[in-house]
């Protein structure tokens, strides 16, 4: 969603914001902006579309000055278009950037409209400009006026300030969006996410909830919530800038299914001795409250609640205990019956999705035995917020969708279910032979990759069709809901999921010649099954494309393509491997259709509003 970049130095922040700018592109966009202040003035330029955009015109109209705000929205309030584009500004002196939705904007908007303040866009964001300007009338400085403003806003940002009379100063406030510090020598800088800062700097200070803070050339003041001047944490980036360069592929999203091995051999390293999963990998107390564990709830959203599905049954089947996987959003607006022991498992790439969060808050007051975040993002909220956590280590994620996160978060599913496992009765051998089963993977994963080609010749198929079905049954069930929700983020191809047994009851009446129909066929006990609902599909002149085990019994003929994969133990390895090939599908069909693969059109990559 939106992403904020900001800069106090000696020298021109311009590029500095601008290059900012191009790296949160993939947190996703429709509009971008910039303000400095030079000379005591604020300039500010917007433009729909793309940061490009923004360059054409600051190519043609160049400015320059050594303190600045930059944005880049994502439209909630009002239409993708310049008036609601960021910065905002009252008057010619107060110009902010803002992440995230104020509740209350309509009841401030009419008390500013009552004290002659005019509107020129639709946004909630505007209202805070105004709030700021009405207050630092009676303020001592900029400060003290965004003090006052935050103790009037409902709802959930990420704010950054600039003002004509408190120059070479930026001021901050967190409540529901992240907002970090980026420290250099003699400047200072502030974005959403320290992808933005990593051409300027590694050290980086992270703000805490209602926290605000200011920074300067050199000095950054921050206060906690309640007032009281703190320090925060200095922490060192380990991200090197090429983390999130394309290098030599076409798009983010094949670069991250490509990384896809070395993500999950990063995913496994250092937390397995011997063939067993260390608990401590998932905390410093894990050991404790794995011992009291006889139930796991599982919430996420999007792809992440994909993983959760597959760890259902992979929890239910190896540790023979409950296991509930639910949609945040729904979660949190119900009234959930929390077991006895149960314990309460995040999973989110980002560690910042609105819905998931707001999860955790509500979970902590629910009498769950604890918390633990599953999570691609060191430094996020979800991470600090949750008693137990491990991290997924796939790298940055910049395709808007997920393919090694996704991989990666069965990865560490698959270790929390085996020290769950461990306590009800898995024994030593069976362990270590389920860690080799994911030992095996990267280089399985390198097999499924080399058959690339094959994959993209497929997609010439479903180029010009308007609907896919996607069928699995048990676990595969969860990975034929991940594929069509990738062929539907990228291709913009509309793909329903079905469990392949409810087929006649219902999705059966869709299937003609028009509609390709994509399973996955491990080598399991429900393989038989599965055969049947194929053969209904054939028999209804469907077009069936089946990613197979070698060893099942399938002919190639009329209407059924049989795309052989690597043979498989079952368990672990195949939810994770048979994904790899619809990501390879739904890439390569959105890159024949032309989309924009890593940033797919109305998505953003980390959904940090309601
Ligand atoms: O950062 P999170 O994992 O919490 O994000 C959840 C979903 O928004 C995310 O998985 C989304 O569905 C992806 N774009 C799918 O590719």
């Amino acid at each position: 969603m939106c992403g904020i970049v900001g800069a106090v130095a000696e020298r021109n922040v311009v590029p500095i914001l601008m290059e900012g700018l191009r790296c949160l592109e993939y947190r996703g966009y429709d509009s971008a902006g910039l303000a400095i202040l030079a000379d005591g003035n604020i300039s500010r330029i917007r433009r729909t579309g793309k940061v490009v955009q923004l360059q054409k015109t600051l190519e043609k109209n160049p400015t320059s000055g050594t303190t600045g705000i930059s944005h880049t929205r994502w439209a909630t309030h009002g239409a993708p278009n310049e008036a609601n584009a960021h910065p905002h500004m009252s008057g010619s002196n107060i110009a902010i950037v803002h992440n995230g939705i104020i509740e209350n904007y309509e009841e401030l908007r009419e008390d500013l409209k009552k004290n002659g303040y005019e509107f020129t866009s639709d946004t909630d964001t505007e209202v805070v400009a105004h709030r700021v300007e009405f207050h630092r009338k009676n303020s001592d400085d900029i400060v003290e006026a965004v003090k006052k403003t935050v103790a009037e806003l409902e709802g959930a940002y990420a704010l950054v300030v600039m003002s004509a009379d408190d120059p070479e100063k930026l001021v901050l406030a967190r409540q529901g969006c992240p907002v970090i510090i980026g420290l250099g020598i003699d400047e200072n800088f502030v974005a959403s996410d320290v992808a933005a800062l990593l051409p300027v700097t590694r050290n980086f200070q992270f703000l805490n909830e209602g926290d605000i803070a200011f920074i300067e050339r050199n000095n950054v003041t921050i206060w906690d919530e309640s007032g009281k001047v703190v320090e925060r944490d200095i922490k060192e980036s380990e991200l090197s800038p090429d983390a999130v360069e394309r290098g030599n592929f076409r798009h983010f999203m094949q670069k991250e299914m490509y990384e896809q091995p070395e993500a999950i051999a990063r995913t496994l390293s250092e937390r397995i001795v011997d063939g067993k999963v260390l608990d401590s990998a998932f905390g410093s107390n894990a050991s404790e409250i794995l011992d009291k564990v006889k139930a796991v709830h599982i919430i996420a959203c999007g792809t992440s609640y994909h993983a959760g599905l597959v760890a259902r049954y992979w929890i239910e089947q190896m540790c023979r205990i409950p296991c509930t996987v639910d949609i945040a959003s729904e979660y949190r607006y119900r009234s959930p019956v929390v077991l006895d022991g149960t314990l309460f498992v995040t999973i989110s790439q980002s560690g910042e999705t609105a819905d998931t969060l707001a999860a955790l808050h509500m979970a902590k007051k629910l009498g769950y035995i604890a918390t633990l975040t599953i999570c691609n993002a060191p430094e996020s909220s979800m991470m600090r917020e949750s008693e137990l956590a491990m991290m997924t280590n796939a790298g940055p994620e910049i395709g808007v969708a997920s393919t090694k996160a996704f991989t990666t978060q069965l990865t560490v599913l698959a270790l929390l279910t085996i020290t769950i496992a461990r306590r009800m009765g898995l024994k030593e051998k069976q362990e270590q032979a389920l860690v080799a089963q994911l030992a095996d993977l990267p280089g399985l994963i390198q097999q499924v990759l080399a058959m690339d080609s094959s994959i993209k010749s497929l997609a010439n198929h479903f180029v010009d069709k308007h609907h896919a079905l996607f069928l699995g049954r048990g676990a595969q069930k969860a990975i034929a809901m991940e594929g069509a929700l990738k062929i539907k983020e990228v291709s913009y191809i509309h793909a329903e999921a079905y469990a392949a047994g409810e087929l006649k009851h219902g999705p059966l009446a869709m299937v003609d010649e028009d509609m390709p129909v994509v399973t996955v066929a491990p080598d399991d006990e429900l393989f038989k099954k599965l055969k049947s609902n194929l053969q209904e599909v054939q028999a209804r002149g469907g077009e069936l494309y089946v990613f197979a085990d070698p060893r099942v019994e399938l002919k190639e003929n009329q209407g059924i393509h049989i795309i052989r994969m690597p043979a498989l133990i079952e368990e672990f390895q195949a939810p994770i491997l048979y994904t790899i090939p619809l990501q390879l599908l739904a890439y390569h069909v959105a890159v024949l259709k032309g989309t924009d693969v890593d940033q797919p059109r109305n998505l953003a990559k980390s959904v940090t509003v309601e």
